[in-house]
């Protein structure tokens, strides 16, 4: 009888240990940087689960990071299945920047958020306050930020940053940097609070327009708009390398030109050389030359990244970093990268190559003056460092082909504004 209790004991405590065992393996945790002890551990569970947050691709979740505009943006598209659909139609945007099919379904529901036209803000962290007023307005509530973080607390969706202060923004923390914790845990108890579906009227008031048309576009900078100047937490400029980012897998095609400035790099591999039909239209233009008495000479054409990254060194050394980004890129941001950019000199004349002395010379105004009929264009024109990113280069010429190129030079514009970025 004895030993028949005792057996008995020993079966359930092996039952016990093996069930507590399998609700152990239930909890680990999806990220490596997220433990059980994390009082934010269910949340992003939960958001794991959902397919709201992926992480990265090392296995960590890093808890404590901002959360950029763009992940908030697509934080957003996965939790409400309208967005999701909306995104779906957008699919093949993502060929050039991963977020545009997400941007381009969050404006026909006039979300408001900033890197609809500026892809700048895209990889920026997203304020505390912006977060509210999305919050509030897919509620069908007020996106006015005021209104909104009251809103936020009312529900309980927030319990604010710092009760003790009087202003209302800044019991919110408004203009404080969102955590991708932060982030995760207000979804959380959206989702835990029922609000699951967007808000009526948003379905409603859903624009219907094609990508590119006038409607999509007003649509972008009317969505731009909604969001409150003050929690802007940062002018970005459209011309300046973007902190933190990394080379994509697939460079960037747009109206069918490669594309590369300090805010669309190259991949690491990407190693075409020099393109043919580029030099077949840069020896047509010597050719041309040689009858106003011009010897040309591309003296850089193609550069790997490994070259650009030597080059880019050396200039670093003897400059400083702030001087050298003014005139080389960094590696995997060089156009000569493409194996479509031809830095142009005078044969024999060493010592206008690579200078801004080039511009004074009769052969560097004839290839100014002539470089577009042959496909070509002046890269970096004089003026245009807040656009292009770089100072006037004289001697670096684009091939664009010959559509694109005479535009650009009977339009005087520079290849960001031709192609509106
Ligand atoms: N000099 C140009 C900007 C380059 O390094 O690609
Ligand atoms: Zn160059």
């Amino acid at each position: 009888m004895i030993k028949m209790k005792s057996f008995q004991y020993i079966l359930i405590t092996l039952l016990l240990i093996s069930v507590s065992f399998s609700m152990k393996a239930q909890k680990a945790s999806a990220f490596s940087d997220v433990k059980e002890n994390n009082p934010s551990f269910d949340s992003i569970q939960w958001a794991y689960v959902k397919g709201i947050i992926s992480g990265n691709a090392d296995g960590t979740f890093r808890p404590q990071a901002f959360l950029t505009e763009a992940q908030f943006a697509a934080m957003l598209t996965r939790y409400y299945a309208a967005f999701q659909t909306e995104a779906g139609r957008y699919k093949n945007l993502d060929h050039t920047v991963w977020s545009n099919s997400t941007y381009e379904a969050l404006s026909r529901f006039h979300i408001p958020l900033l890197g609809y036209e500026n892809p700048a803000y895209r990889n920026q962290p997203v304020s505390r306050g912006l977060l509210a007023q999305v919050f509030a307005y897919v509620n069908g509530e007020t996106h006015e930020l005021e209104g909104a973080v009251r809103y936020l607390l009312k529900v309980q969706i927030s319990t604010g940053q710092s009760p003790q202060r009087a202003n209302l923004l800044e019991q919110f923390g408004a203009n404080n940097r969102l955590t991708r914790t932060q982030a995760v845990v207000f979804f959380h108890r959206l989702h835990a609070q029922k609000k699951i579906d967007l808000a009526k009227p948003l379905i409603t008031k859903k624009l219907e327009a094609r990508v590119g048309s006038k409607e999509a576009q007003l649509a972008k900078k009317l969505a731009a708009q909604m969001v409150d100047s003050r929690v802007k937490l940062k002018e970005v400029s459209k011309a300046e390398y973007i902190k933190g980012q990394q080379l994509p897998a697939k460079p960037t095609y747009i109206k069918n030109l490669l594309f590369v400035n300090k805010q669309y790099p190259l991949p690491k591999q990407f190693a075409p050389g020099e393109n043919k039909t580029a030099r077949a239209q840069f020896k047509k233009m010597a050719t041309e030359a040689r009858k106003s008495g011009i010897r040309l000479t591309a003296f850089s054409t193609y550069r790997s990244f490994d070259y650009q990254t030597s080059l880019y060194k050396r200039y670093v050394t003897r400059d400083g970093k702030k001087a050298a980004d003014r005139y080389s890129a960094r590696p995997g941001y060089s156009e000569h990268q493409t194996g479509l950019a031809f830095d142009i000199g005078e044969t024999n004349q060493n010592k206008h190559w690579a200078a801004t002395s080039f511009g004074q010379t009769p052969a560097g105004k004839w290839v100014a003056a002539n470089a577009h009929r042959f496909g070509f264009i002046m890269r970096y024109p004089p003026g245009k460092e807040k656009v292009t990113g770089f100072m006037h280069e004289s001697w670096h010429f684009r091939y664009v082909g010959n559509e694109v190129s005479k535009r650009i030079y009977k339009e005087g514009l520079t290849l960001e504004e031709y192609l509106g970025i």
